[in-house]
């Protein structure tokens, strides 16, 4: 899964301070009170008996509030005969489960049941359980985000109870009970609504949809701006007296990567105008393109107000990723049948593969890793290309990307781009003592991505971080905060080659987690993947532990049908939606 925001929010929202740092004695008093705190008796929620799940309306119905700037006429889903996309998964017809598979799956599971049975011992109905502490957090709006996030996986490892008591307790949410004034747009459509939407799709259980569409009737109200494009925040006043405005510096993936969501939720009610809401913000994409300094591309942050593609900065990681992540999805979930996604997607990638990739120069005896990394890039007034061969943990969902687009449009070789750029996250996770990848590094990079260039101390000794492998130029942010893209991408890689060694890299990749990020409780993101021996947990643990790494995790160890590619489409949080048959 890839996301901008988790970076940009750090800015935008109220979580910065957040993080903690315990000093060994005060870890230590942490655990006592724990263990006391275990010995009493919590808010632990009671199973329900049997599957009765009842939805109960918001106190606020935003379907009373008028459009004020309404669209003339409502662009309806595209109807027609879908276009025949290539099969995405591997033919798997010979596949035996195997006892080690097996092994590997049942320890992804135990790992989620040990973090899901926390967050409802200790942070139940709040956003996120603090791993080390055992508080709850509000990060989110208060709208429970863990849970809502975490039911399709639920429903995935088979843990159908404990799918009925959260699903019981998300059709009861109320999107009025919030402090907050505002939302975030982009993470309440991506966690809430997507997670809301693929329970659904999974369980076939209506008072989830009913609850998606409620609060897709809230969020549909941040497209309600004069050129409707949609702000970063949906704030409720002004969204209720028609104030609200396009912003002027947002990060591109906030409005441009709402498509998958807002489409599935207008193919199962059948109201186009949640259709007609992103479809605007695609004709912006498709007008757009070739406007920028980087033409095919668009920069990181855009003034979606006057239409201004002004900033010179390019990139698939934070603030543009899922951006682009979403084209080649897109395509799937209409199967086929609006040809601009897959020609915005090619058009992008060419420029990508011009401009962004980056191979790393390895020391002798290295040189057969047949590695990519996706980097930015910086251009100049007068046109000059800065290439800034700068990894992020977020862009590692960029092998998925291209191998899937490789697929379902008959590519091959972005399929082989695909592959190097997952093995290159791989290859960066067991460069490190704690067999993981920081969240921002540099590396050292050939002057060409299509051979392997000869080692050169030289330049290793100006650029390099003699501190670091043999490859690398700095950890600058060397926390590793449990985050998916890495498994996401070796998992679509896996599903779509067979290659059985790639689960035996992501075993390791798994147990390299456990490893480092293990509490008493549950998982917990870490200060510093450079260390040996010990890691600095640093009390968090965002929902995507639980709606994404571990669900990929799951399932690349899980036979192929299970959330098949050429059934389902997953988001950017990792949600599946049924593809059109
Ligand atoms: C409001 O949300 C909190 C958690 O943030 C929850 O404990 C409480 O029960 C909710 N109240 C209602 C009326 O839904
Ligand atoms: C952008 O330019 C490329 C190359 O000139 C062209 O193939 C493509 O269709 C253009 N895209 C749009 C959306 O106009």
């Amino acid at each position: 899964m890839a996301s901008f925001s988790r970076d940009h929010r750090q800015f935008a929202s109220r979580r910065a301070n957040i993080r903690r740092r315990f000093s060994r004695l005060g870890f230590l008093a942490a655990v006592f009170f724990l263990v006391l705190f275990h010995l009493h008796s919590s808010p632990h929620p009671s199973r329900p008996a049997r599957r009765d799940i009842h939805f109960r309306p918001s106190g606020f119905d935003w379907t009373t509030v008028r459009q004020h700037h309404p669209v003339p006429n409502a662009h309806e889903l595209p109807t027609g005969p879908t276009k025949v996309l290539g099969r995405v998964q591997h033919d798997f017809s010979n596949y035996k489960h195997d006892a080690t598979t097996q092994k590997r799956q049942e320890a992804v599971r135990a790992a989620f049941v040990k973090s899901w049975n926390s967050y409802m011992q200790h942070a139940w109905l709040r956003d996120e359980l603090a791993p080390v502490t055992g508080d709850g957090k509000t990060t989110f709006g208060g709208w429970a985000a863990t849970l809502v996030d975490a039911l399709d996986t639920l429903w995935i490892m088979d843990l159908h109870e404990d799918f009925y008591l959260a699903a019981a307790a998300a059709v009861q949410l109320d999107w009025t009970n919030t402090t907050d004034t505002s939302v975030n747009l982009f993470e309440t459509t991506i966690r809430h609504l997507g997670g809301l939407l693929s329970a659904y799709d999974l369980s076939g259980e209506q008072a989830l949809l009913e609850k998606a569409t409620e609060l897709g009737n809230m969020i549909y109200m941040a497209f309600d701006t004069p050129n409707r494009l949609p702000g970063f925040w949906l704030n409720f006043d002004n969204a209720k007296q028609g104030r609200q405005v396009a912003g002027i510096n947002d990060p591109s993936a906030s409005p441009c990567s709402l498509s998958l969501e807002f489409t599935r939720l207008a193919q199962l009610t059948g109201e186009d105008k949640f259709y007609d809401a992103i479809s605007r913000v695609t004709d912006f994409l498709e007008r757009s393109q070739n406007k920028s300094a980087l033409p095919g591309m668009w920069p990181k942050t855009i003034d979606f107000r006057d239409e201004g593609l002004n900033e010179r900065g390019f990139t698939l990681g934070a603030l543009a990723d899922s951006l682009y992540e979403y084209l080649p999805k897109m395509a799937v979930l209409l199967g086929g049948r609006d040809p601009r996604y897959e020609r915005m997607h090619l058009s992008a990638m060419e420029v990508v593969v011009e401009h962004l990739l980056f191979r790393p120069m390895l020391p002798d005896g290295e040189q057969h890793h047949d590695i990519l990394f996706a980097g930015d890039a910086y251009v100049h007034p007068d046109s000059r290309i800065d290439r800034n061969p700068e990894g992020q943990h977020l862009s590692c969902f960029t092998g998925g990307m291209f191998a899937l687009g490789g697929r379902l449009f008959d590519n091959p070789a972005h399929v082989a781009i695909g592959e190097r750029l997952a093995r290159g996250c791989a290859w960066a996770y067991e460069a490190f003592p704690t067999g993981l990848m920081p969240e921002i590094f540099g590396i050292v990079a050939c002057p060409t991505i299509d051979k392997a260039c000869p080692w050169d101390e030289d330049v290793w000794k100006k650029h390099g971080d003699k501190t670091l492998k043999k490859g690398f130029s700095n950890a600058r942010d060397p926390r590793y905060i449990l985050r998916p893209e890495a498994i996401e991408s070796l998992f679509i890689l896996y599903r779509i080659t067979g290659k059985e060694e790639l689960r035996d890299i992501a075993w390791r990749m798994f147990q390299s987690i456990m490893r480092s990020t293990e509490t008493i409780l549950a998982n917990s993101a870490i200060a510093d993947v450079t260390v040996q021996g010990g890691t600095t947990k640093l009390d968090e643990m965002e929902s995507f532990w639980l709606a994404e790494t571990l669900k990929y995790f799951y399932l690349i160890f899980s036979p192929p049908d299970l959330i098949s590619l050429d059934e389902y489409v997953l988001n950017t949080e990792a949600h599946p939606f049924r593809r059109p048959k």
